[in-house]
């Protein structure tokens, strides 16, 4: 059993440590070491995914890998993708990824957890709750898979909710500014954001910090920064901003790549 997963803030990987629990003959493989991969062939009988929800659909990064995967038509592919409020269509996009395959998705599991977008950030007082619940949904969810049960897919297919999802993008990258990164005297320049970085956007210099224009829009960099000194756009960021898994430190977040 092989199970995928990509993480920003620790929450896939909160999620990884407890099904490690259950499945004990899985091996968990980080999505960004497949980056420069031109293909990945899986010929396992059961696939999981683990990955957060952007702009309620599959993140990118997920998106190329999944075009990138070989895997057999009858395998059992499951996914958990957690979110803050909604999965919008990430159910049904995996799907149809899976499906150009003649593959499918056959069992789907949502998880919310406190959103790292920073334009809709979970209150604090409501982020305990939803840590101490994961564990017992990740503990059924693990018997499910483990008796290849086939689970209906949470969300939505609609059409719809994909223009949503990409008005939602443009917003948070264009006008609110996510791709506009700077970062404030307060660097150290430490090198943290440059090492967290999933998809190597960040060059961290002795007197500078420069990002290109392949972000993975993980929010990693901003969350993980010890000095809380990056900033972007007009989107207001303040000493209650931040969030990363309370389980999971930046070391975890690197050893994805
Ligand atoms: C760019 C971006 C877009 C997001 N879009 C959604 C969304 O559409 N719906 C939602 O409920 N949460 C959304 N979130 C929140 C994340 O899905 C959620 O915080 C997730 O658990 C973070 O996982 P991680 O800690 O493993 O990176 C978004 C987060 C980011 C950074
Ligand atoms: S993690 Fe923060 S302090 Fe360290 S180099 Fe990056 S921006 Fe500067
Ligand atoms: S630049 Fe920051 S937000 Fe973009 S992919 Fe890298 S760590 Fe994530």
């Amino acid at each position: 059993m092989n199970l995928y997963y990509f993480s920003g803030t620790g929450n896939s990987i909160a999620i990884i440590r407890e099904l490690q629990k259950y499945l004990k003959d899985a091996e968990f493989k980080p999505i960004a070491k497949h980056l420069d991969d031109a293909d990945v062939n899986d010929d396992s009988e059961v696939i999981g995914f683990i990955f957060p929800t952007y702009y309620m659909d599959v993140p990118d990064i997920v998106r190329d890998f999944t075009r990138k995967l070989s895997i057999k038509k009858d395998a059992f592919v499951f996914a958990v993708i957690h979110y803050g409020i909604t999965p919008g269509r990430a159910f049904h996009s995996l799907n149809e990824l899976l499906s150009e395959k003649g593959a499918k998705l056959s069992a789907g599991f949502g998880i919310v957890l406190p959103d790292n977008s920073i334009a809709l950030k979970t209150p604090l007082r409501k982020q305990p709750e939803m840590h101490a619940l994961m564990p017992l949904t990740v503990k059924n969810i693990s018997s499910m898979v483990l008796e290849k049960r086939s689970v209906t897919l949470p969300g939505s297919d609609s059409s719809l909710l994909g223009v949503k999802g990409k008005v939602g993008s443009f917003v948070l990258r264009k006008i609110f500014g996510t791709e506009r990164k700077r970062v404030t005297s307060d660097c150290t320049h430490c090198g943290i954001c440059e090492r967290v970085c999933p998809v190597n956007n960040i060059t961290v210099y002795d007197d500078n910090v420069s990002f290109g224009d392949k972000c993975a829009d993980c929010f990693a960099c901003i969350h993980w920064c010890p000095e809380k000194a990056i900033r972007y756009g007009i989107l207001k960021v303040n000493s209650k901003s931040h969030y990363t898994n309370p389980e999971v430190c930046a070391a975890d977040i690197m050893a994805q790549k």
